[in-house]
C-alpha cells in the first residue's frame, strides 16, 4: 500500500487555518486554495525524474539537470476541485486538464457522476486528482475507478484536509494511490463534514448556499 504524505509546512498551515476560519470570505479562501495548492506541487512532484542534458552558460559548456518531459495530467472533480488547478498550472504549466464532475448526494452520502472528460492520452500520463475534501473517500474512490476504466495507471491523489474514514476508504479500494494532504482531521459528524474541517468546501469558494 502505498503512503500517505501529509505537507504540513508552516506556510501551508498557516494559510490553511485562515480557510478554516468561518469569517474567510470567498475571495479570500479562493486565494488561498491556489496559494496551497501552489505549495503542495512542490512535494508532489519531488519524485520527476530528472535527465542529464548539455547546455551553454555564457561560461562554458556544462551538463544540467532537466525534467525527462513525462506528461503530466490535472483532474479536478468537480466543483470545489477546480479551486487547486491555477495554483498547480502555476508549476506545472504544459499539464493537460480534464474534469470528473460528481456531488455527494445529501441523504445517501454516495458519490452521484455528472461530467467526465478526460485527455485521450490519459493512459500516458502521470495524473494528479485534486479535491480539497477528502471526508468518507467514495468521490475519490469513484473518481479513480472512472480514470482506472480510462486506463490511467499512475495517480496520485491531492487533498487538503482529509478524515482518516477517507484515507482507509482510498487506501483499501486503490492501494497503488500515493494520497497528499496538508492536514489529517479528527472524523466525521452525522452529516458526513469533516471535524473540525472547514465546511463546504465548494460552497465557499464559489459563494453559493
Ligand atoms: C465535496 C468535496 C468532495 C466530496 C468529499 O464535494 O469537494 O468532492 O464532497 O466527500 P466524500 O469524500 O464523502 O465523497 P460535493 O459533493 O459537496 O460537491 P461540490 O464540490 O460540487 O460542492
Ligand atoms: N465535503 C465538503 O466540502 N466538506 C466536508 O467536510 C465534507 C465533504
Amino acid at each position: 500500500m502505498k503512503k500517505v504524505v501529509v505537507i504540513d509546512h508552516p506556510l501551508i498551515l498557516h494559510k490553511l487555518s485562515i480557510m478554516r476560519d468561518k469569517n474567510t470570505g470567498s475571495k479570500d479562501f479562493r486565494e488561498l486554495l491556489e496559494e496551497i495548492a501552489m505549495l503542495m506541487t512542490y512535494e508532489i512532484t519531488r519524485s520527476f525524474q530528472l535527465e542529464e542534458v548539455e547546455i551553454e552558460t555564457p561560461i562554458c559548456k556544462t551538463k544540467a539537470k532537466m525534467l525527462t518531459g513525462k506528461k503530466v495530467a490535472i483532474v479536478p472533480i468537480l466543483r470545489a476541485g477546480l479551486g487547486m488547478v491555477d495554483g498547480i498550472l502555476k508549476l506545472i504549466p504544459a499539464a493537460k486538464v480534464g474534469h470528473i464532475g460528481l456531488y455527494r448526494d445529501p441523504e445517501t452520502l454516495k458519490p452521484v457522476e455528472y461530467y467526465c472528460k478526460l485527455p485521450s492520452d490519459i493512459s500516458e500520463r502521470e495524473i494528479i486528482l485534486v479535491d480539497p475534501m477528502l471526508a468518507t473517500g467514495g468521490s475519490a474512490c469513484d473518481a479513480i475507478h472512472l480514470l482506472k476504466e480510462k486506463g490511467a495507471k499512475n495517480i496520485k491523489l491531492m487533498c487538503l484536509i482529509a478524515a482518516p474514514e477517507g484515507i482507509e476508504a482510498v487506501q483499501s479500494s486503490h492501494p497503488d494511490v500515493e494520497i497528499f494532504v496538508a492536514a489529517v482531521d479528527e472524523r466525521l459528524n452525522e452529516h458526513g463534514y469533516i471535524v473540525p474541517g472547514l465546511g463546504d468546501a465548494g460552497d465557499r469558494i464559489f459563494g453559493t448556499k
